[in-house]
Parts: C-alpha cells; sequence; structure tokens
C-alpha cells in the first residue's frame, strides 16, 4: 500500500497555491491523498502568522494531531508531522519548544526541499528538522511542473514584500520582493490551461510591483505580464491579487480599459480611511490618492468595482480617525471587504506603539464598519438581480443536482445544474440575492 498525505491550509490564497505545489511534489514521490489526518502517513499544516489567532490555532491543532499519531501508534503505525508556512519562519523555536512531536518544519520559501527533508525525516526519526533560512535560488526552479486542478488556478508570479507596513508581518515570513520571469510564469499559465483551467488568478503579496524579467532581460511590470496572458486562447478570465494602492500606475490602469479578460473586480485593499493612521501604518498612499487611483481605474473601466482589507484599532485610531474610514467606505462602496481588529504582531513596530485600543473599543469599531460593508454587499447583489452573467462553476452545492460558481465580481451563485457543468463558463440569470451569495437560472 502506497503512503498517504494530508494538508490543512491556514491563510491566503498563496498558502492555498504553496499546499497545492506541495501536494504535486507528493504525488511525485508516490503519495496519495488521505481523506482524513487519521487516515495519513504523513500530515502537514500550511501556516499563516498574520493575526495572532490564527498563528494560536496552528498550536491547538497540533495538539489535536498529536493525538492523532499516538492513536496511529497503537495500531502500529508511523505518522510524519510538519508544519511549513508562515508561522514557521517566525516561530520556528516556538515549535520545537511548543511542539516537540513535530518531526520536521519549512518555511514559506524552502518547501522545494520536502523530499530531501523527508529522507531524512525517515532516517532520523524524533529529531525535528527545522529550515528556516532564506536561500539564495527560487523555489520555483525546483517544483514539479503542476496541472490544472479545475476551471479556476492560482498562479503565483510575486512573492514578498519590501512595505514593511508597521502592522505586518509579512516582510519578515515572506522575505523581499521576488518576481518570477515572465517566460516561466507564460509557461505555466498555458500548462494550466491546456489541462483545463479557463481562468487564471496570478498571486503575489503585492502582486503589482512584478517586475520579472522578459525573454530579452529586459524588466516588464504587471501590466506586460497581464497583456501577453490576455493573448493566451483558451484562458478566458484574468484577474490579480493584492495590489498596493501606490504602485498602481498607468499602465495597469489601461490595462483595465484593454483587455476584455481581465475580470471587472479589483481588491485594493485600502487599510484605513485616515491620513493620520495610513502614514502610522506606513502605507504610501493617503485617503485622497487612493480615491483618485479608484477613480482613474473606473474611468477606465466603469463596470470596475472594488474590495478591500481594513483595520480597525490601530493604535492611536480615535473616533475621527474611525469615522474617516466609514466615509471612504462610503466614498468607494465596495461590493465585498475583509475587516479585522488589529493584532499586535510580535517584532513589528506597531506592537509597540503606546497608544494601543481597548479590545472592547476594536470590537465596536469592527461591528460599526461591517454593518456598513455589507449593507453595499447586499446592495450590489440584489442590484444584479434579473441580469445575465458568466459564472465559472467550480464545486457541487450542497444539494444533489446544484452547483456553485462565481460571477465576474467574484459572488458566489448557486444553480441547479449537473455536474457535467463543472469548471465551465455558463450563462446565469440572477434570480436570488442575499448579501453572501445569489442564486440564478441557466439561459
Ligand atoms: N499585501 C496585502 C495584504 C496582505 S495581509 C496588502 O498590502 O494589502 C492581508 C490583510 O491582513 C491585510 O490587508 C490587513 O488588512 C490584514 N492584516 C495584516 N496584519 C494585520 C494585523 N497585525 N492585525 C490585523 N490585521 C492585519
Ligand atoms: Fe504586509 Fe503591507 Fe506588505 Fe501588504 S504591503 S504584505 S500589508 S507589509
Ligand atoms: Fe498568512 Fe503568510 Fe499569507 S502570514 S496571510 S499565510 S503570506
Amino acid at each position: 500500500m502506497g503512503k498517504k498525505y494530508y494538508i490543512k491550509t491556514f491563510g491566503c490564497q498563496m498558502n492555498v497555491y504553496d499546499s497545492q505545489r506541495i501536494a504535486a511534489m507528493l504525488k511525485n514521490l508516490g503519495y496519495e491523498k488521505a481523506a482524513t489526518p487519521k487516515a495519513a502517513d504523513l500530515i502537514i499544516l500550511n501556516t499563516c502568522h498574520i493575526r495572532e489567532k490564527a498563528a494560536e490555532k496552528v498550536f491547538s491543532d497540533l495538539g489535536r494531531l498529536n493525538l492523532v499519531k499516538q492513536e496511529r501508534a497503537e495500531e502500529g503505525l508511523d505518522t510524519v508531522i510538519g508544519v511549513v508556512g508562515c508561522v514557521v519562519q517566525a516561530e520556528d523555536t516556538e515549535i520545537a519548544k511548543r511542539a516537540p512531536f513535530v518531526d520536521f518544519a519549512t518555511g514559506p520559501l524552502t518547501y522545494h526541499r520536502l523530499p530531501e527533508i523527508l529522507t531524512r525525516v525517515a532516517r532520523k526519526r524524533g529529531i525535528s528538522i527545522i529550515d528556516t533560512e532564506f536561500p539564495a535560488v527560487a523555489k520555483f526552479d525546483f517544483l514539479p511542473e503542476n496541472k490544472a486542478e479545475g476551471g479556476l488556478s492560482y498562479l503565483a508570479v510575486q512573492e514578498g514584500c519590501n512595505n514593511f507596513c508597521t502592522y505586518c508581518v509579512v516582510p519578515y515570513t515572506r522575505g523581499v520582493e521576488y518576481s518570477r520571469p515572465v517566460a516561466e510564469v507564460l509557461k505555466e499559465a498555458k500548462r494550466l490551461v491546456d489541462t483545463g483551467s479557463v481562468e487564471i488568478n496570478l498571486l503575489g503579496q503585492n502582486v503589482n510591483s512584478y517586475h520579472g524579467e522578459d525573454e530579452n532581460g529586459k524588466e516588464r511590470n504587471l501590466a506586460y505580464l497581464l497583456r501577453r496572458l490576455s493573448e493566451i486562447d483558451g484562458l478566458q478570465r484574468i484577474r490579480y491579487t493584492t495590489s498596493y494602492p501606490a504602485d498602481v500606475d498607468d499602465d495597469l490602469i489601461a490595462c483595465h480599459r484593454d483587455l476584455k479578460k481581465l475580470m471587472p473586480y479589483l481588491h485594493l485593499p485600502v487599510q484605513s480611511g485616515s491620513d493620520k493612521i495610513l502614514k502610522a501604518m506606513n502605507r504610501r498612499h493617503n485617503s485622497a490618492d487612493y480615491l483618485r487611483i479608484v477613480e482613474k481605474l473606473q474611468q477606465a473601466n466603469p463596470n470596475l468595482r472594488m474590495s478591500s482589507d481594513f483595520i480597525v484599532g490601530f493604535p492611536g485610531e480615535t473616533d475621527d480617525d474611525f469615522r474617516a474610514t466609514l466615509d471612504i467606505v462610503n466614498r468607494v462602496k465596495y461590493i465585498q471587504a475583509f475587516s479585522f481588529k488589529y493584532s499586535r504582531r510580535p517584532g513589528t513596530p506597531a506592537a509597540v506603539m503606546d497608544n494601543q485600543i481597548e479590545e472592547k473599543v476594536k470590537k465596536e469599531r469592527l461591528e460599526i464598519l461591517q454593518n456598513l460593508l455589507f449593507s453595499y454587499q447586499l446592495k450590489f447583489n440584489e442590484e444584479c438581480l434579473g441580469k445575465t452573467m458568466p459564472v465559472l462553476f467550480e464545486s457541487k452545492g450542497r444539494h444533489a443536482g446544484q452547483l456553485i460558481g462565481r460571477t465576474p465580481y467574484m459572488q458566489n451563485l448557486h444553480a441547479e445544474l449537473n455536474k457535467t457543468n463543472l469548471n465551465k463558463i455558463i450563462n446565469v440569470k440572477v434570480t436570488e440575492a442575499t448579501a453572501n451569495s445569489l442564486s440564478g437560472e441557466v439561459v
């Protein structure tokens, strides 16, 4: 019997992408996917360090996995437990201390060494192997070729961040910015399309600061990459995420006018509407800059709608600062958003600022903000009633005969449709709308 693996993924889409690449690597080594941790010889947690809660969840999960390891040992079965992702980069010694039963830990930039790590683990059982250096070579060169797993594929084109927002751990966990060469990206994209994807979502911590080399060694920006990608036959939809507002250039704005394949939805995190707070966060935009960028983008494509991330209760945030955040929401009318209470992250400058906000205030502000965001989300969904939209169906619904897909605006849409339509784009008329999803009928 072949060995089985189980991967649990926390965090952002970049982690989802990394987990897919890890799975492909394990399949090359002869592993098969297990349905549960209990059925797996190798259990991997792909972790996120962005907020305290996410990081703590890793340790509670590891506790549970240790029990699984013990249960399996009673049945005479060996289990290897590995931790990968951003928590490893930030808390390697903590993992060794709090979870000594972990067999190996490797950071987000070193997981291409997994085959070698697994061989070493097999040789010296019980000794943790921790690999957290920032390597000089790009992991992408060492990963086996991936294939489409559905109609939508993620494709990492850029990794790392040089922005050092004062609240954020990402520059410390993912390292400095790195852009993959243009040819490599195009090759991966073509392979994903040839194996069944119709939509590609380009990923990067700072995707619009992409500056990869082309075939002649010339540095190219994200706009260039988007134009080249849009020439791929069979690729119908392109998205990119996440963008840093100050790095949106005119070239990129023009893509939203010119490229039909580029979806009319952009995630452009503003974080706060207060200029004082934006400055304290070390964001390189103020609220007027941000609004100007959104206006230009929507002039280029009047159908474009925005989403964002928000942090409430950043150190020093007053009621007036918070009202400025509500103001910007009222101006931009985001159709989706993620909002968080500020979380103090060890090692970041904001964690030691002395004007920290009380938990109670953070909670109140988050609730007010989320209610407002929710109202715009519902309003937009209701505006879609009666409209026909192309929907990419990605998964089966809760009931038999139902599929769930995404509209161009990333709304979830349910429709009665048989499963031969999975991974295809189909025109659907929207018949029902709630704040979180749409229902529709095939036209
Ligand atoms: N590179 C992206 C964001 C990556 S992190 C950007 O610059 O927009 C995803 C989101 O997590 C951030 O946009 C931010 O809203 C949130 N976040 C990051 N650090 C946080 C912290 N310490 N507390 C609360 N939210 C945080
Ligand atoms: Fe974090 Fe800021 Fe970099 Fe985004 S731009 S990853 S929020 S440091
Ligand atoms: Fe989390 Fe790392 Fe992504 S900290 S949000 S998994 S880059």
